[in-house]
């Protein structure tokens, strides 16, 4: 959450603020919506969750997290691995092995990859890396937004490009922001929070052409809810400009043990490790050797993605019932238009122990729902309903 900013951004921010309050109704005095400059609008979580009534079971739509655990083969390696938890993992190598087994799945070298806390310690790491002297870094808007905030708290300029009418990476207009004080471009493929692809074709050259001038991310968090799984990772091996970011918190079910990596040449590895906090050690033991195990528990994953489809379908069906524009997915998340509705949805939904989110495009409002179990879909469909007919 952002704590400081210029200026210009607290007039832009006071603006907004306004206008929301103006549209939603409830909001007054004390507005509980923020909106930073990468777009992001939400409720501020701690605030919202100490009023809810929790006695109820909380649906947590809001974190495009998996709804079904910890895989089950993840969850006997990691109490496994508790026994030698006392240790700092140097000793039995499980860390350069996660390292080799995902490197061999990427046709890559163990070199290329950096494991992290989470992809979002790999955000950190390029937002230090790539932002310590300042310059410019360019997003899609809206897009995930952490890099940008740590980027914008070194002194780096956000440059924010709108996605396209079908809510896709406007991937020329991008290009043509590039300048010479760019020092970093992220594409988020598939994108969060809208849930579009771009092309692999058009991505591929893409960032064949924009590796050209500036350095290019492209955070894959969500690449394996794609049948095809069209990653830009072989591009790493001979580009020293292009890295890909990943995580085990989707698909593989462990948001909350905090393990993600970076695939790049190995050369930028080794300067992205600098900028490491806590060194190549800032990921547990158990969450490496859990991240070990999910990776060979096909079972649950492929459950897992056919669970997400029909659920995700049903979600789209629902919102389709109530006239409610909506982005088709790729993703366990979707994209929906709040334009019609005046009033605070995150707020009017949290009454009914439903958590979603809220953003700002500019002057648009957009809501997301995160995709749970059916059960949980169902509970959204009849809550949405409710809501949004008050
Ligand atoms: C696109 C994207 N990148 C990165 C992250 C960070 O995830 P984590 O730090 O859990 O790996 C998220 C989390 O929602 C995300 O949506």
């Amino acid at each position: 959450m952002p704590t400081k900013c210029t200026d210009m951004e607290k007039i832009n921010r006071k603006n907004f603020l306004k206008n929301f309050a103006v549209i939603a109704a409830g909001i007054t005095a004390a507005p509980e919506v923020f909106a930073t400059p990468t777009g992001f609008v939400s409720h501020q979580r701690p605030a919202l969750l100490s009023k809810l009534d929790t006695s109820g079971k909380l649906i947590m739509l809001n974190a495009n997290e998996n709804p079904y655990g910890v895989p089950p083969k993840a969850q006997k390696a990691i109490i496994e691995s508790l026994a030698t938890g006392n240790r700092y993992g140097f000793v039995d190598n499980t860390r350069e092995k996660l390292r080799e087994k995902i490197a061999q799945k990427e046709g890559l070298s163990k070199e290329h990859i950096l494991l992290s806390a989470g992809s979002s310690e790999v955000l950190g790491i390029l937002g230090g890396y790539f932002g310590k002297d300042k310059g410019n870094m360019i997003f899609a808007l809206p897009t995930f937004w952490l890099l940008g905030e740590y980027a914008k708290n070194l002194g780096v300029e956000v440059v924010n490009v709108p996605v396209t009418k079908d809510k896709k990476h406007d991937l020329n207009a991008m290009l043509g922001k590039i300048n010479r004080k760019t020092k970093l471009l992220q594409v988020c493929n598939p994108n969060n929070p809208t849930g579009t692809i771009v092309d692999a074709t058009e991505l591929k050259n893409f960032c064949t052409e924009a590796s050209k001038k500036t350095a290019v991310f492209i955070d894959e968090a969500y690449i394996d809810f794609l049948p095809d799984r069209p990653t830009m990772a072989g591009l790493v091996a001979d580009n020293q400009n292009i890295i890909i970011g990943r995580t085990f918190s989707k698909v593989f079910g462990m948001a909350g043990l905090r393990i993600g990596y970076a695939i790049a040449h190995p050369k930028l590895v080794a300067e992205m490790e600098k900028f490491q906090q806590g060194g190549s050690i800032s990921v547990g033991t158990s969450s490496v050797a859990g991240a070990m195990a999910a990776m060979d528990d096909s079972e649950f994953i492929n459950s897992f993605l056919e669970k997400n489809k029909a659920a995700r379908d049903f979600t789209m069906s629902q919102l389709k019932s109530l006239d409610i524009p909506y982005i088709p997915s790729y993703t366990n998340f979707v994209y929906f238009s709040l334009a019609k509705y005046p009033n605070d949805f995150v707020k009017e939904m949290a009454k009914y122990n439903v958590l979603v989110r809220m953003f700002a495009e500019n002057e648009e409002k957009w809501g997301r729902v995160s995709i749970g179990t059916m059960e949980e879909m169902q509970v959204f469909g009849e809550v949405i309903k409710k809501v949004w007919q008050s």
